[in-house]
């Protein structure tokens, strides 16, 4: 069974998304949950971004040194000297231990170069100078380093050049090179575009330049059109990819990163049983509930339908759905509720069904007559008519005791 290793950022690039930022404390107790689930590595922030920011990296990287068995943590920086060592020493209560990852990045898709590093995009000799600088710098310090071509997957022209950045990134040091879909655009029928192909290209070129080099290759997908997830998995399943990176409840940039809780099922479901080469992550599942609930109170609110983590995903309320889980809950729930800390409950709504009225009266301590159900029902649904959205227990059962209430003949 091969490990795909699991990078959640819901700290650093989750925390990039307007509106999810969260106080201090907040974020240390974020850490102790990754840490509950077993993710493999924590990208804990950007300790340049900002004082707080630092002090976070560094109060994760105390508290997970105290630890014999925590992630790893990395904090990003970009190519720039004083970033770095402002990380490094972000990071330094971990390097005893060999956990702290310097997580480096440089734009490589031409337009944004120029956009964002104005004439140093032009110097191309200085950027794989700096680069061999920094990576150095960071592994000197005992720091593993990711690095990551910003916007490989549009990297179109800059092939070529994007060869020589990870060539140089490797031979400096590097151990992960992590391929973002940065704008979340890439998309298999763009035939040559797909990032995956481009990964397979350069993995093979690595595999060739440095034969010695044990290189993990990272994949890092927003979802600006609904793809994360799948091409996020391509890359896994179709490509180099040992290492994914997202947040839970996919939150992050504009549309978000991929959903970490959706990529630890898939792997659980479909990668566990994948006939070629079997596939699973480390993490433990049953604390999703949990993770994700935390991101939904402090961070982002998370849609009811949300999949695997949201409010609906193991609740049912139609008549012919609630009637056959009560045989077999296979049929209609794709995936064991309790392997994320769920349970599977039920709803009564104005499609629900005889069984289910039964099934809530008897769990009430009641008798409920088989020939009783249907006119129970109809009474129950009449009752409650205008409230559309299902009904709580409560309100069913007052709804149950009014059809029960003796009538008095005045
Ligand atoms: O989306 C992205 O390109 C990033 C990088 C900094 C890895 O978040
Ligand atoms: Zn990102």
């Amino acid at each position: 069974m091969k490990h795909i290793k699991i990078f959640d950022t819901t700290l650093r690039d989750g925390q990039q998304c307007p509106g999810a930022g969260m106080s201090y404390t907040k974020n240390i107790e974020y850490a102790q949950l990754a840490s509950k689930i077993n993710i493999d590595i924590l990208e804990a922030g950007f300790p340049s971004a900002s004082a707080e920011d630092y002090k976070i990296v560094n109060h994760i990287a105390k508290m997970y040194g105290q630890q014999i068995h925590s992630p790893k943590v990395a904090a990003l920086s970009q190519l720039r000297a004083d970033q770095v060592k402002q990380t490094i020493k972000a990071l330094e209560p971990l390097i005893p231990s060999g956990r702290a990852i310097l997580h480096l990045y440089l734009p490589v898709a031409p337009e944004l170069m120029k956009a964002s590093l104005g004439s140093y995009a032009n110097d191309q000799t200085q950027i794989l100078l700096d680069i061999a600088n920094m990576i150095h710098m960071a592994v000197s310090a005992g720091l593993a380093v990711e690095f990551s071509p910003e916007a490989y997957s549009q990297m179109g022209e800059n092939f070529d050049f994007t060869t020589e950045v990870i060539s140089t990134a490797i031979a400096a040091g590097a151990a992960t090179i992590n391929c973002p879909d940065t704008i979340g655009r890439s998309c298999y029928l763009e035939g040559d575009d797909y990032f995956v192909n481009h990964m397979n290209e350069h993995a093979a070129i690595m595999k060739r330049r440095f034969p010695n080099k044990e290189i993990t290759w990272s994949v890092h997908c927003h979802n600006d059109f609904g793809l994360a997830l799948d091409n996020s998995m391509r890359a896994v399943f179709q490509g180099p990819a040992t290492q994914v990176e997202g947040c839970f409840n996919g939150i992050g940039e504009r549309a978000g990163n991929v959903a970490l809780e959706q990529c630890i099922m898939y792997l659980k479901t479909f990668g566990e049983q994948h006939k070629s080469q079997a596939f699973t992550s480390q993490c433990r599942t049953q604390h999703i509930r949990q993770i994700s609930d935390f991101v939904d109170a402090h961070m982002l609110p998370r849609q009811p339908h949300w999949p695997i983590s949201g409010d609906n995903a193991a609740k049912h309320s139609s008549g012919g759905h609630t009637n056959a889980i009560l045989k077999n809950a296979h049929v209609y729930q794709p995936f064991k509720p309790s392997d994320v800390g769920k349970q599977i409950s039920f709803v009564f709504g104005p499609l629900s069904g005889s069984n289910h009225a039964q099934s809530i009266i008897q769990k009430h301590g009641y008798i409920c007559d088989h020939n009783e159900r249907q006119p129970i029902m109809q009474f129950i649904k009449d009752f409650h008519c205008n409230r559309r959205k299902g009904l709580t227990d409560e309100e069913f059962m007052q709804a149950y005791f009014a059809y029960r209430a003796p009538i008095r003949v005045s």
